[in-house]
């Protein structure tokens, strides 16, 4: 808290091409890390978003699909619906329909939150994953090469949603949150480990988010109402992928299609 954090937000002009730089940076983030480190984890979101880019992704008519080091990357979730693996509304279904079918990622790679379980059941199995698959040690947080996050219009991220016990978890990697206004139990990742992450980017399309997204990252600080502000990169760097739309709030990038801000994380 109190460090300072750049913001760097890149704004396409619409939602295909903003799909099409999301693949990209999927691509890039996760090439670096296998370069460096010989493997990449990586933490999605669900909702409708992240789907363009995730069939991109999966294209083989695209030169991303090949390009993406499908036999050296691990993929989790951010959070999941408690639902089971093919609801409508489960973030596994989306990414296997999107994607996963279709791409060369081994089953034993793919580390689904099964949200089939109970809530709590489905948290601690997933904390379990996170210390074998990380190698955890202690009070040691895992630390993703990527975390892709969405923003709702409420300001939640992952399933972190306003006014809800998740925001002011700090010990756990994983928790099941009830959302009072959907009445609905969720699994998500907590702020402390999201923060961790080396390359955290937010995605984000919309006219109906350019409100939210101005207050969280230009107003005053009120994370229990603006989970998003909860995150904080460690690094100090944190990444936007934006349309036209969504970044319209925002200061103006003056044609460069990039802009950067600087926040009291
Ligand atoms: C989820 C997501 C959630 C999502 C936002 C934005 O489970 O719904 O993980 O955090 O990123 O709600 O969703 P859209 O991309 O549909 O606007």
């Amino acid at each position: 808290m109190g460090q300072k954090l750049r913001i760097e937000y890149f704004v396409e002009p619409d939602a295909a091409a903003l799909a099409r730089r999301a693949a990209q940076h999927f691509v890039e983030v996760t090439a670096q890390a296998t370069a460096a480190r010989g493997r990449a984890r990586l933490a999605i979101s669900g909702g409708s978003t992240p789907k363009a880019a995730f069939e991109l992704l999966a294209d083989a008519q695209e030169p991303l699909r090949s390009a993406m080091p499908w036999d050296k990357l691990d993929l989790f979730w951010a959070d999941e619906r408690c639902v089971p693996p093919d609801h409508p509304d489960s973030n596994y279904r989306m990414t296997r329909e999107a994607m996963l079918d279709h791409v060369p990622l081994a089953p034993e790679r793919i580390h689904r939150m099964e949200g089939e379980l109970a809530p709590d059941v489905a948290a601690s199995r997933y904390e379990s994953e996170l210390r074998t698959s990380f190698r955890l040690e202690g009070a040691e947080l895992p630390r993703f090469d990527l975390i892709a996050l969405g923003m709702g219009p409420d300001g939640h991220t992952a399933s972190l949603f306003p006014h809800t016990a998740a925001l002011r978890e700090t010990s756990r990697l994983v928790v099941a949150n009830h959302v009072q206004n959907k009445d609905a139990w969720r699994i998500t990742l907590t702020a402390p480990v999201i923060n961790r992450g080396a390359s955290v980017f937010f995605l984000i399309a919309g006219a109906d988010k350019a409100q939210i997204l101005r207050e969280v990252m230009l107003g005053p600080r009120d994370p229990e109402r603006l989970p998003s502000q909860l995150i904080a990169p460690s690094g100090g760097i944190l990444t936007l992928l934006l349309d036209k739309a969504a970044a319209s709030l925002l200061p103006a990038t003056g044609g460069k299609g990039m802009g950067a801000l600087e926040r009291k994380g």
